[in-house]
């Protein structure tokens, strides 16, 4: 495999926009810092993450419900949570130059790294990272409303709500895919800590005294699904949280981590959440959010087990794994489950019929998969667009189809072409899309 250098940021950031994956927001307007656009790649890249995440989620499984909460809650939601309170980083200003940073990031007893002054900084403050907003007409304390900085909130606010409609005992679990907001202070590379960003969470209810089983199972069930996705496998690994870096919620918590250019960070938190949240929700509430165990007759509040998931993230864990330079062309090697367009038809030449028996081919395969035509340029070019996109086959009609109704089917990561005829090619790339 060729290797791969931190330049190899550079190259995406400029592959996403060249064909569309990822673009800068507000580009036009000089571009908003750490928020992006995701392009007609991007979007089929992303809802492809997303469907294989709920797949594995809900339609494998039965003992997992969907939800999809308001991003905007009760503002008591947030202090029931601890978020109004703990979700603060401690943060450190230049008096001279206004830059902030994270105090964990800067060494006060060198200049300022904005502005070259020395001994300009403040104390260190803690500042919250929810995004502050007014909810009606009037701009007073008395409607200030939080965009949520996790989706997990919408899910213990439920968590009455779903068990009754869906009628479902211990353990059980409800997962929501959705945006989230943290007004973070150094955001940075690329998407892979924005301002804005969607989550995909789960949590898992269980009884008190399983919450170690479960934890362990979630655990290796998270780890699996990253191989799904196709990533390389030595490319991932856990990290436990130390007593220091705990959450305020958790007793114990396994980072999944990737190895990026850029060095090993988490891509997703696998949480023992205890019964903090719905304890803080019943204590904030004046509700009652424990569950009775009609065969023991017993009333507790669950534990909850939490993966929380970033989706932008992974998306860019994707891009950056697949992604490979070669001699002669570069390719993103995207597991073909996630790849935005699954198959190009291309006729060798513009003249014979070719274009028209090209163009039946892909009528024929749209519905079932995203399918890209493409007539212009010369062959080898067009291999290299679907090549840089993911693509992981091509059909080509050429002369011989004329006369034996045959086509050759292109593999992206081999680049071996073989000859079928157009009436299997449907079960052909049924059997590697499963
Ligand atoms: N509900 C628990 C929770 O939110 P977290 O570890 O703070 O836990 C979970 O976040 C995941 O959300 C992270 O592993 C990451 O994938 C994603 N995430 C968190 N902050 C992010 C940010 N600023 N930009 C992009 N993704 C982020």
């Amino acid at each position: 495999m060729a290797a791969k250098s931190n330049s190899i940021m550079d190259k995406l950031i400029s592959l996403a926009k060249r064909r569309g994956f990822i673009f800068q927001s507000s580009e036009i307007y000089g571009g908003i810092n750490s928020c992006y656009d995701y392009g007609p790649l991007g979007i089929e890249l992303k809802k492809n993450i997303k469907e294989l995440w709920w797949k594995s989620m809900i339609y494998e499984r039965n003992d997992v419900e969907g939800l999809d909460a308001s991003i905007l809650m009760h503002p008591k939601v947030w202090e029931a949570s601890g978020h109004v309170e703990g979700f603060t980083d401690p943060m450190i200003d230049c008096r001279v130059c206004k830059s902030r940073f994270r105090a964990d990031q800067i060494d006060t007893s060198k200049p300022c790294p904005v502005c070259g002054n020395r001994d300009t900084f403040t104390e260190a403050r803690q500042f919250n990272l929810m995004f502050k907003t007014f909810m009606g007409p009037v701009e007073e304390d008395a409607s200030v409303v939080f965009l949520r900085p996790e989706t997990a909130q919408g899910i213990y606010v439920n968590f009455h709500n779903v068990r009754e409609a869906s009628r479902r005992k211990l353990p059980f679990g409800i997962a929501q895919i959705g945006k989230a907001f943290r007004n973070e202070i150094t955001p940075g590379n690329f998407t892979f800590r924005t301002r804005e960003f969607e989550q995909m969470e789960m949590q898992y209810f269980v009884r008190p005294e399983e919450d170690e089983k479960w934890f362990e199972y979630w655990k290796a069930a998270r780890m699996e699904w990253y191989k799904r996705l196709g990533l390389q496998e030595q490319k991932l690994r856990f990290h436990e949280h130390g007593p220091d870096d705990l959450a305020h919620y958790a007793k114990k918590a396994f980072d999944v981590e990737y190895e990026f250019p850029f060095g090993w960070q988490e891509i997703e938190g696998i949480h023992n959440r205890t019964d903090f949240d719905l304890r803080r929700h019943m204590e904030f509430s004046g509700k009652d959010l424990r569950y009775f165990d009609d065969q023991t007759k017993e009333r507790f509040v669950p534990y909850v087990i939490e993966t929380s998931a970033g989706c932008d993230r992974i998306l860019l864990t994707a891009l950056i794994d697949a992604y490979e330079e070669e001699e002669e062309r570069v390719v993103l090697r995207l597991d073909p489950v996630i790849a935005p367009f699954k198959v190009a038809v291309f006729p060798l030449v513009k003249r014979d019929g070719m274009p028209e028996l090209a163009q039946k081919i892909t009528n024929d395969l749209r519905g079932d998969y995203r399918v890209f035509y493409d007539e212009s340029g010369s062959i080898g070019r067009r291999y290299r667009r679907q090549d840089e996109a993911g693509t992981p086959f091509c059909v080509t009609i050429d002369g011989e189809t004329l006369e034996n109704q045959t086509v050759t089917i292109r593999d992206r990561d081999s680049m071996e072409q073989i000859r079928i005829n157009i009436s299997n090619v449907r079960q052909y790339l049924a059997d590697r899309l499963k």
